[in-house]
Parts: C-alpha cells; sequence; structure tokens
C-alpha cells in the first residue's frame, strides 16, 4: 500500500530518484550506460570557420543628410574588409561615414608581421606621415559634419622590444627578459629614453591637413601595470584626439553627460576607463565604454561609424549594439575574421 504522504507515481509524474539510500546493487549501476550530457559549445570567435574577406550585412539607404551629404545613397550596413587603410577607404564614397572611431597600430610597439603594416617605420615621422595620408582619405568620406575621435599612445625610444603581447614577442607576457633583449634602434634627433610625443605629432599634423583639432582627452587606465622604469613615473595614459571636419559638427553633448554631486554635468576631458576586457586573438583592444561614449556623443542611429583599423572590430560591436552602421578594414586577415565573428555572426 502507498503511505498518505507519499503520492503513488503515474506516469505523467516526472520520474524522481527514489529517496532511498542506495542499496549495493545500486552502486554498481555504471552510469556510463547512460548518453553523457551534451557539452554546450562556446566557441572563441578564432574556433568558428568563418572566412569573411568582404563581409557584408544587407544594404540600407542614406535617406537623411546635411548639406553636402549624397543622399538616396546605397550603403552596406556593417562592410568589413581586409586589405590596407588607405587603399580600401579609397572605395568608400565620399560623405558618407558620421564619425571615425579607430585606434591605429602604436610607434614601434607592437609588429603585427604583416607586409604593408603601419606602426614598424624607422622613425616617428615617416609614422606620423604615414597615418596622416589615411586620415585625409578619412576626411573625404566623412559628412561635412563628421568627427574623428583617434586613440593613441607614446613610445620611448629606444625601449626595450616590442610589447610584451606583440604576437612577434618571443618573450610575451615577460616584459623585463624582452628589454634585456633587442632594443628599439634610436632614431636620429633623439635620444635614448626620449618620449617622443607622438599623439601629438600626429594631431599637429592633421590639423596642419585640415582638420579642427577639437580635444584631446586623456584615457586615464586605472589598471595600467605596463611601461614599469625606476626612474619615472609609470604612464597609465592615452590620448582619445577629438577632430572636426567643420566648425558646426554634431555633437550630441546630453548624450554623454557624467555623474556629478547633483544631478549630471557636461562631461570632461579626462575619462577612467580600466582597460578592455575581450580575450580573443587581439591583444590590442580598446575598451566598449571608451568607443560607446564617442559614437553616442557623434552619431545618431542608422549613421554609419568607420574604423579603418578595426582589429578585432571594437568599433563595430558597439555601433551595431547602439543601431549604428559600421565600416571596418583591416590589414589581417585573422582580425578580419575574428571582427566578423564578433560583429556579423
Ligand atoms: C591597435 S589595433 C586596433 C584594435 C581595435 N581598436 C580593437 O579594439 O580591436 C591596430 C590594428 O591596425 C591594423 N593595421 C596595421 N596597419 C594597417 C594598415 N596599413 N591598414 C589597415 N590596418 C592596419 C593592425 O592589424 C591592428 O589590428
Amino acid at each position: 500500500m502507498t503511505p498518505k504522504y507519499k503520492k503513488a507515481r503515474t506516469s505523467t509524474m516526472p520520474s524522481r530518484r527514489p529517496n532511498v539510500r542506495p542499496t549495493p546493487k545500486s552502486r554498481t549501476h555504471k552510469p556510463e550506460s547512460r548518453p553523457k550530457p551534451r557539452r554546450r559549445a562556446t566557441p572563441r570567435p578564432e574556433a568558428r570557420h568563418v572566412r569573411h574577406d568582404d563581409a557584408v550585412t544587407r544594404n540600407a539607404k542614406i535617406t537623411s543628410g546635411n548639406a553636402g551629404t549624397p543622399k538616396n545613397q546605397w550603403v552596406q550596413t556593417t562592410w568589413l574588409r581586409h586589405g590596407d587603410a588607405k587603399e580600401c577607404l579609397t572605395r568608400v564614397p565620399a560623405k558618407t561615414a558620421q564619425t571615425c572611431v579607430t585606434s591605429p597600430a602604436f610607434w614601434q610597439l607592437r609588429d603585427y608581421g604583416v607586409p604593408g603594416q603601419i606602426g614598424m617605420e624607422p622613425t616617428p615621422e615617416e609614422y606620423v606621415n604615414k597615418l596622416a595620408d589615411v586620415f585625409d582619405e578619412v576626411h573625404r568620406v566623412l559628412r561635412d559634419d563628421g568627427t574623428l575621435w583617434l586613440n593613441l599612445g607614446d613610445t620611448y625610444c629606444g625601449g626595450g622590444g616590442f610589447s610584451p603581447d606583440s604576437p612577434t614577442n618571443r618573450y610575451r607576457g615577460r616584459q623585463s627578459k624582452a628589454s634585456k633583449k633587442g632594443r628599439r634602434p634610436v632614431p636620429p634627433g633623439y635620444q635614448r629614453k626620449d618620449l617622443v610625443g607622438i599623439p601629438w605629432m600626429v594631431a599637429f599634423e592633421l590639423r596642419r591637413r585640415g582638420w579642427i583639432l577639437r580635444c584631446d582627452v586623456v584615457w586615464d587606465k586605472p589598471d595600467a601595470w605596463g611601461n614599469w622604469a625606476p626612474d619615472r613615473p609609470t604612464r597609465s595614459h592615452e590620448y582619445l584626439f577629438l577632430f572636426s571636419k567643420s566648425k558646426k559638427y554634431y555633437y550630441h553633448a546630453e548624450a554623454v553627460k557624467e555623474a556629478a554631486v547633483r544631478g549630471t554635468k557636461h562631461r570632461r576631458s579626462v575619462w577612467s576607463i580600466p582597460k578592455s576586457r575581450y580575450r580573443g586573438n587581439h591583444t590590442a583592444t580598446f575598451p566598449e565604454e571608451l568607443v560607446r561614449r564617442c559614437i553616442l556623443a557623434s552619431t545618431k542611429p542608422n549613421q554609419i561609424v568607420l574604423d579603418p583599423f578595426m582589429g578585432s572590430g571594437t568599433t563595430g560591436v558597439v555601433a551595431r549594439r547602439l543601431g549604428r552602421f559600421f565600416t571596418g578594414f583591416d590589414i589581417n586577415p585573422a582580425y578580419v575574421n575574428e571582427a566578423s565573428c564578433r560583429i556579423i555572426t
């Protein structure tokens, strides 16, 4: 007889294990005989086989614009392409993108091991010129009320080897050993230990070529650990320059207000944002929060955000999340693949 407190099992009830101590027989029951639960696949981006040398999602029509914007022009909502930034930009129609949020390879810090890469020029001047040539094209591609957010870090002359995370660094992750091995050559006109001032050199060159330099945002990295030297403070910031194409340009101050003691206040120029938490193949990504502020301040939904040095595609990820279109290029096909996994799939 079934005891009162125990309901009789019916076929519609979920089967439960009987609340009894295992008998010797049940102890010998082999769990292997049951089908093993399937592990959920959570592939890292590089594990998926998606090749997107020229990845595109559906087309969309630009239907609004300020003076000089070609209306009724068809653009790709997301366009990722493998190739040299300057070369790829020549294929983008003029005055179509609203903002460019980008972080080019810094001078002599990371060897990405790809022919044609920017960043490994022997002198800062060559690097500045090459970068400025790319941004001439960005200038053409931006709408008249468009902006450029340019993230740049600096380099010490004759410093030790490449970044600990450089793909070509034999001592990846061990800065001190890398430093003992090959030092960066000191270019003529500089001394060993000089901080080059690369971000400002680029900023001045872009200004000379017609950009309006509107703001130098200091990106303060509270969790910075690199660049340790006993005879100077640890550098824990990078620059983020805001350039505009015209004197009047789109800037949505309300969208990027910051918290104040009472309510909110206008966004300040020092942004304290921890480093990127992205753990893919690319090791020089910028944080999504940094990109989010730039895109919110400089675009409306359905406008185009550009990144000619997209790397793992952080700008594209944030742009798509905020309902913006995205166009991105990178010279390394592996990164284009990685970016398309993050952005499109
Ligand atoms: C600092 S990383 C960009 C990282 C990106 N912001 C992210 O969050 O993933 C710079 C990128 O520029 C790319 N690069 C270097 N030279 C280039 C060139 N000539 N044309 C296009 N991309 C280039 C490198 O392959 C690298 O992925």
